[in-house]
């Protein structure tokens, strides 16, 4: 029996398969994930790079209504109760936050809000303060997406400016980072991703960056149907680790997660999410209808 997954177990051998895939028999003794049945031998799939627990997140973008979002929550929580491997986060717009707040209470899903203010409460016409989002339990904020880029012309000082923010407020910042379709073909991938990094992270402490969640989304994989092939994501991926590792050292930049978004789909996360470097995804189309985002979960398993 293959279970991938990375509990711990005392009595056990790792095998190394290459590739930083390792295989840990446990033997003779109760396993963790297995407590209620009494397992002689248990094979666990370990990505040996992957000290990081995946996190899938579905952006619904401007979509959903209230009513719209509740049921489709309402869909999730059934489908995925049986999920501890991934942490599953859903990100309605603002007017679904607090219905959808209440429905998955006590469930083994996160809620997240697609932005934030960089400010706290006060005169600032349209904004959402963090303690607005505290009150309904929010525990993610997406920050910096390259549609609040390129519409709202947001910046990597306002993107630190809000991600520090959420810091201060106990909120998990996801922020983005991406090159368009322009910049990949003057060969300039890392430079932009490098700068979206660094800036976007500026003046938050180790701790805080260990803790951000990044996504690495290419601007031309958005919505296009075009996805990163794995071994390109896996690129960019490796090297965002090394432009953290060169700002915040290894052990920090060991324990960030970085998702990859651009057309995620059922089909292609497998792969994807096998990479070393990628461990989520942040999922536009396919996560507004209950079974590509299932299928997406379960297929990053
Ligand atoms: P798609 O999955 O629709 O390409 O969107 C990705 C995205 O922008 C998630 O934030």
């Amino acid at each position: 029996m293959f279970v991938p997954g990375a509990p711990t177990a005392s009595s056990r051998t790792r095998i190394d398969l290459g590739k930083g895939w390792m295989e840990e028999v446990s033997r003779g003794r109760l396993f963790p994930l297995y407590a209620n049945r009494a397992v002689a031998n248990v094979h666990v799939l370990l990505r040996m790079d992957k000290e990081r627990k995946l996190i899938v997140a579905g952006n619904w973008k401007s979509n959903k209504t209230n009513s719209e979002a509740v049921a489709l929550v309402t869909d999730l929580i059934r489908e995925l109760a049986a999920v501890k491997e991934v942490d599953v986060v859903v990100c309605p717009a603002f007017t679904a936050l607090s219905d959808v707040s209440k429905l998955i209470l006590g469930s083994n899903i996160r809620l997240g809000a697609q932005n934030l203010s960089d400010s706290g409460y006060g005169a600032f016409t349209g904004e959402i303060a963090p303690g607005m989002l505290r009150e309904l339990s929010v525990r993610y904020v997406i920050l910096g997406h390259s549609e609040r880029r390129q519409f709202q012309k947001e910046s990597d000082a306002l993107v630190a400016k809000k991600a520090a923010n959420a810091h201060a407020n106990n909120l998990i910042p996801i922020v983005c980072v991406g090159e368009t379709l322009a910049e990949r073909e003057a060969n300039i991938t890392e430079k932009v991703v490098e700068s979206q990094t660094r800036g976007s992270l500026a003046g938050l402490t180790a701790e805080q960056v260990e803790s951000t969640v990044l996504a690495y989304e290419p601007v031309w994989a958005i919505g296009t149907g075009k996805t990163a092939t794995s071994a390109q994501a896996q690129e960019v991926h490796a090297f965002i680790r090394k432009v953290i590792v060169s700002m915040h050292g290894e052990a920090i930049a060991r324990r960030v997660r970085i998702q990859y978004g651009g057309s995620v789909k059922g089909s292609n996360a497998r792969e994807l999410l096998q990479q070393p470097d990628i461990d989520g995804a942040l999922v536009g189309g396919a996560s507004l209808e209950s079974k590509g985002f299932v299928e997406i979960i379960k297929n990053s398993i």
